[in-house]
């Protein structure tokens, strides 16, 4: 970047795409601009609109506390509270060679692990993208790329060599399936409903561990599913395994999703299946599902009204819609649609770039909120680069707040779901570990310190007792000692449940 910071220069995004920055001295005049007191008064109106008070707060706590107790007590409800069938936690001397296979939103990843027992591992992976007509299409197709990839991924790093497999031997394979599955033993999950904009066909209500063992047959594969799982059971279960304080994991990625481990006794709707109450057993959440259809505890705002209605699915997913990933750059691309329409931003200059859903990726409000040049520079090349559109300072440094509300509201409301499960438990006294996992816990600037703010709204000083922390890979190691948790328990002969 020039020293003057004049004239024009590249910056490298977090991708690794490079965008030209062009910066000019004279902007107010170049074009048609709202005033810096105009862009004042609209941040204003938006503050007031995503501004999250510590009452209303307590208030979401409360509800979200009663309805994790309500999908504990009776099947099927809005928040599944699924009982994952893994026992306890790891001993931390878990060993031996495991597969994982991680179909999550945007990629699918194949993995060896080896876990070598006091809590280390090594790990070797390979990622795939997904296509958007694969997540559409039919969900058995979908299983039969999965397992074509797991074929690739054992012929080239199992098929000769050190890693060779052994004639007769059979890897156990953990697949960690993020979406809610509900399960009545661990090698077995019907898909309650997709979620993360996924939507495959003749799969919902099915169990997908039979499809994609039907699709691991057509490769005849020596592997052997062990154990389906969902990535928060798995960060959960990883992250215990490295620092056995954590108690509570979650998951803010392109969805937004938490598990945590509950006494078996304190499930009332798995009581007929004569499991020993003083078990313990890892309970997936699917609090992404907190206020759906109802919408009656969360502040949702128009633009989230609208996110919601467009989505293929309407009225789910209410939580999550306010939080993840996937759906932060639309909220901020639906308010500046609204100011463009309002004649507001952008006059004289053709937005069609702008108008296009889903096209302002999460990861520019993260860019945004780090830019640490007083012009802004980052904001130029995002709005020139991919949008073909010119800013004014003022309206950048509008921009830049706006992402901040938008941010901070979204690691608010994670604070509620954490303070949720942490009272529903009573850890806030002891205070526990929460492992977290995700792109926007692990990029997006100041959202850990946000959740932990949100945590202390909520709780007073006694909030800094739950701390978040970046998590072990739950889909890949976590899986795979889920995996070898599962086959000590089939060895020791505990064949019920398993
Ligand atoms: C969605 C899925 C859930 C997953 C989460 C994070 O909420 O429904 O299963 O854990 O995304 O990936």
């Amino acid at each position: 970047m020039p020293a003057s910071r004049r004239g024009s220069g590249s910056v490298t995004l977090l991708t690794g795409q490079t965008i030209a920055i062009h910066t000019r001295t004279q902007d107010e005049e170049d074009l048609p601009h709202a005033t810096k007191k105009t862009m004042a008064d609209h941040l204003r109106k938006y503050e007031s609109l995503f501004t999250l008070t510590p009452q209303r707060m307590r208030m979401i706590v409360e509800a979200f506390t009663e309805t994790l107790e309500l999908g504990l007590n009776k099947p099927n409800q809005i928040v599944p509270m699924i009982p994952t069938f893994v026992f306890g936690w790891p001993t931390g001397q878990e060993k031996g060679d495991f597969l994982a296979l991680d179909l999550g939103g945007t990629n699918l990843r194949v993995c060896l692990v080896t876990l070598q027992g006091e809590g280390k591992f090594e790990i070797t992976q390979t990622k795939y993208r997904l296509t958007e007509d694969q997540k559409q299409d039919d969900g058995q197709k979908l299983f039969d790329f999965c397992a074509e990839c797991l074929n690739t991924f054992v012929e080239t790093n199992m098929g000769e060599g050190e890693g060779q497999l052994k004639p007769g031997q059979c890897l156990p394979l953990g697949f960690t399936f993020s979406y809610p599955c509900s399960q009545e033993r661990i090698d077995h999950g019907e898909l309650i409903r997709w979620t993360k904009g996924f939507g495959a066909g003749n799969t919902e209500g099915r169990d997908v561990a039979a499809m994609f063992k039907k699709s691991l047959e057509k490769f005849q594969l020596p592997i052997q599913l062990t154990a389906l799982i969902n990535d928060t059971t798995g960060t959960l279960i990883a992250s215990h395994y490295v620092n056995p304080r954590t108690k509570i994991a979650v998951i803010f990625g392109t969805g937004c999703n938490a598990a945590y481990m509950e006494h078996v006794k304190d499930v009332p709707k798995i009581e007929n299946l004569g499991i020993d109450p003083a078990a313990e057993m890892a309970i997936n959440c699917e609090w992404g599902a907190f206020d759906s259809f109802e919408h009656e505890h969360l502040p949702r705002t128009k633009y989230d009204t609208i996110v919601d209605d467009t989505s293929n699915k309407p009225g789910e997913q209410a939580f999550e819609k306010l939080i993840s990933g996937r759906y932060l750059g639309e909220i901020l691309r639906l308010v500046l649609c609204e100011l463009i329409d309002e004649g507001v931003l952008f006059l004289g200059q053709n937005t069609y770039k702008l108008e296009r859903p889903y096209i302002f990726d999460t990861a520019f409000l993260s860019l945004m909120e780090s830019d640490p040049t007083d012009e802004l520079l980052m904001v130029i090349g995002i709005f020139t680069h991919f949008f073909a559109l010119e800013t004014t300072l003022a309206e950048r440094q509008f921009f830049r707040a706006l992402a901040k509300l938008i941010g901070r509201r979204a690691a608010r409301l994670s604070a509620c779901g954490i303070a949720a499960i942490v009272s529903k438990m009573g850890y806030l006294e002891e205070g526990c570990s929460v492992g977290a996992d995700g792109s926007l816990y692990n990029k997006y600037p100041g959202f850990a310190d946000r959740v932990h703010e949100g945590l202390q709204d909520i709780f007073g000083d006694k909030g800094r007792n739950i701390i978040t922390h970046h998590a072990e890979d739950g889909s890949g190691v976590g899986s795979a000692i889920i995996a070898a948790m599962t086959k000590n328990r089939k060895d020791a002969g505990l064949y019920l449940h398993v």
